[in-house]
């Protein structure tokens, strides 16, 4: 296992060096588009985020231990009808574009699928491409946005 991963951040490494070469790190351009939040609204989001990383891991380990009920837990937690309950900043929904809602939204329901088919005793790798699906959004939304407080 440590081997595995070890390998794998020599493989991202190498791939970081490869893309930057033959400049240097200080040639690097963040091309994501700032998004405006206020220092509380950005906690806010960054505490959901580590959530949502936080349930990828314990989703993942749920499947590698067979315990579906772990599966189904962790991902429910992270899906829509978690967010009824959810206490958000309440100026934060009117800065949130078309595009991350829809991001967002379409994360939120792969959640509740997991949380569905691993309550239907789905096969792991059933609910590891839907995790992957799911997952699809994560990847789409950090190549597009980043936080930006008082436009920096
Ligand atoms: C709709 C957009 C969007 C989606 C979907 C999204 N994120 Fe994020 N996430 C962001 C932005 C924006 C940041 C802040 C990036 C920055 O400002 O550099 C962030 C930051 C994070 C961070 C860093 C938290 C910290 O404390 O700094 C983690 C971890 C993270 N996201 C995990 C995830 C995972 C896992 C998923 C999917 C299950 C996900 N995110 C889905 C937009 C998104």
């Amino acid at each position: 296992m440590r081997h595995h991963l070890a390998s794998i951040v020599i493989a991202q490494f190498l791939q970081l060096g490869g893309l930057s070469s033959p400049g240097s790190a200080d040639d690097l351009t963040d091309t994501r588009e700032p998004t405006q939040r206020t220092e509380t609204e950005r906690t806010f989001v960054l505490t959901q985020m580590r959530l949502f990383l936080t349930a990828v891991a314990a989703i993942e380990e749920g499947l590698g231990a067979g315990d579906m009920d772990r599966v189904a837990r962790e991902a429910a937690a992270r899906g829509r009808k978690s967010t009824t309950t959810l206490v958000r900043p309440p100026t934060l929904t009117a800065k949130e574009s078309e595009t991350w809602k829809a991001m967002i939204a379409s994360m939120r329901n792969g959640f509740d699928q997991i949380a569905d088919e691993a309550t239907a005793r789905a096969p792991a790798e059933q609910i590891n491409k839907t995790l992957a699906e799911t997952m699809r959004n994560c990847v789409a939304c950090h190549q597009t946005y980043r936080i930006s407080v008082d436009g920096k």
